[in-house]
């Protein structure tokens, strides 16, 4: 059984579908720890609730310390705001040469990279947008892209339509990706010259 960190600082919806994914077996990883800098927030709230330890994220050196000591083999960011130092991607890089930090990110990047990219499609006027898994690496939202799931947003009337459609899709690919990810299923090649994981 793979071992998964998850690191939030919101609200927790992805973190409660990766919970409910490891425990209904669509993720085959156990989740040893949601790891967080404030204990009040609503995911520290559901991993109570759903008896997964929660972690004092004080300092990427406690990140560092417990992945080593907890035979961590990924880390799920689930709406987490912290921007990790290259410093912390390369202390936890898999002999595979892969980063072991994956981020669910709200759009098909690289469109609308930051935040509330819900938002920035709905008032660019696109008629689809989507959800992408990437893994982490310096550059903010532009590590290589592991999976994405588009939909259309013609029918929403409003930003929070586009969001509560694009909140069921992350649900779904989320778990999917890392457990194909946590299983060996993505290898790091070259398409081109230019660095590319594919799925084998
Ligand atoms: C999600 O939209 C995710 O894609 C983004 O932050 C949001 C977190 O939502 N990275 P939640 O806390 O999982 O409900």
């Amino acid at each position: 059984m793979k071992r998964l960190l998850v690191l939030a600082s919101g609200r927790g919806s992805n973190f409660r579908a990766l919970c409910d994914a490891s425990r209904g077996g669509k993720l085959r990883a156990e989740i040893v720890a949601l790891g967080t800098p404030d204990a009040n927030i609503g995911a520290a709230e559901i991993a109570r609730t759903s008896g997964v330890p929660v972690m004092h994220a004080s300092s990427e050196g406690t990140i560092v310390d417990f992945f080593r000591a907890e035979r961590i083999d990924g880390i799920a960011l689930a709406g987490y705001m912290k921007i990790l130092t290259p410093e912390l991607i390369e202390a936890l890089r898999g002999s595979d040469g892969l980063s072991r930090i994956l981020n669910i990110h709200p759009s098909l990047l690289p469109a609308f990279p930051g935040i509330n990219s819900y938002r920035q499609a709905f008032n660019a006027g696109v008629r689809e947008t989507g959800v992408t898994v990437h893994l982490v690496e310096k550059e903010i939202d532009g590590g290589p892209i592991l999976d994405q799931k588009s939909f259309r947003i013609d029918q929403c009337a409003t930003a929070e339509d586009v969001e509560s459609r694009g909140l069921n899709l992350e649900h779904e690919l989320y778990p999917r990706t890392i457990d194909w990810f946590l299983n060996g299923e993505y290898r790091l090649g070259t398409r081109e010259g230019k660095p590319y994981v594919a799925r084998s």
